[in-house]
């Protein structure tokens, strides 16, 4: 089977009803990146950090998966499909795809303040337990927070997704601005003999010596699409 690996950003949740970060309208014009999203700004003022991610994760139970993130699941039947995703949201886990790795973390989950990778303090969250409160204690007696990569800090499932992307045959890049590294950096792992496909309605800026193919479409059109030619 060949191996046909995913990238994916905000741009592949934006048609469930997800904003993007950087489009005009996006969440880093209504919230100051460096205040919500830095582990900074969490030191700064952990109860603003807590309650930004408390609203996102009460989103989450009222979005569904795309067409794109469908069709993306249904790949599963014809090549090795690993999904790398830089998308805090569970909306590829709900569309059926089983090989996830998270780059930036996942809203559903909560981890300690001390020690964030420790896998002894990750806890799942449910639908009866959306919120993190000031005061809610992780394993280790820290403050509980939620299992997100903030700017500033370490990306540990950045190896296991080079790895992935080393071995494609096929990368399909969908609806990520390729702002921030080390995700960013990760196209150029490639073999040469990987077919890079990108699906995003804007110009991305990418290195041209790869030679892209990029639909410029939505992620489930230019999904369509990508299925058509493969
Ligand atoms: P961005 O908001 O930077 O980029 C979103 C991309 O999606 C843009 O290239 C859009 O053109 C494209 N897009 C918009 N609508 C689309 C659609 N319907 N279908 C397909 N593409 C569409 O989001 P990311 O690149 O994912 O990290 O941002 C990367 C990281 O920056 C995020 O994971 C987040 C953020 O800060 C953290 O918070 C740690």
């Amino acid at each position: 089977m060949k191996k046909l690996v995913f990238l994916t950003g905000a741009g592949m949740s934006a048609e469930s009803g997800i904003s993007t970060f950087r489009d005009s309208g996006g969440l880093w014009e209504q919230y100051p990146v460096e205040a919500v999203a830095s582990i900074e700004g969490y030191w700064r003022d952990p109860a603003l950090v807590q309650k930004f991610y408390n609203e996102r994760r009460a989103q989450l139970g009222s979005v569904v998966p795309n067409e794109g993130h469908k069709l993306v699941a249904s790949l599963e039947d014809k090549y090795d499909v690993t999904v790398i995703t830089q998308n805090v949201d569970n909306l590829h886990e709900k569309a059926g795809s089983k090989n996830i790795i998270h780059l930036h973390g996942e809203l559903m989950k909560a981890t300690s303040s001390k020690n964030p990778n420790d896998p002894n303090c990750i806890v799942e969250l449910d639908e009866n337990n959306l919120e993190i409160k000031m005061g809610d204690k992780a394993k280790d007696g820290s403050q509980l927070r939620p299992f997100i990569v903030w700017f500033g800090e370490s990306v540990p499932m950045i190896e296991p997704a080079i790895y992935e992307v080393q071995k494609a045959d096929i990368l399909v890049v969908i609806g990520t601005s390729l702002n921030v590294y080390p995700a960013a950096g990760l196209i150029n792992y490639t073999d040469s003999k990987c077919k890079i496909y990108l699906i995003d309605p804007k110009d991305v800026d990418v290195n041209p010596s790869l030679g892209v193919h990029h639909i410029m479409k939505g992620a489930s059109e230019g999904m369509k699409e990508l299925c058509a030619l493969l």
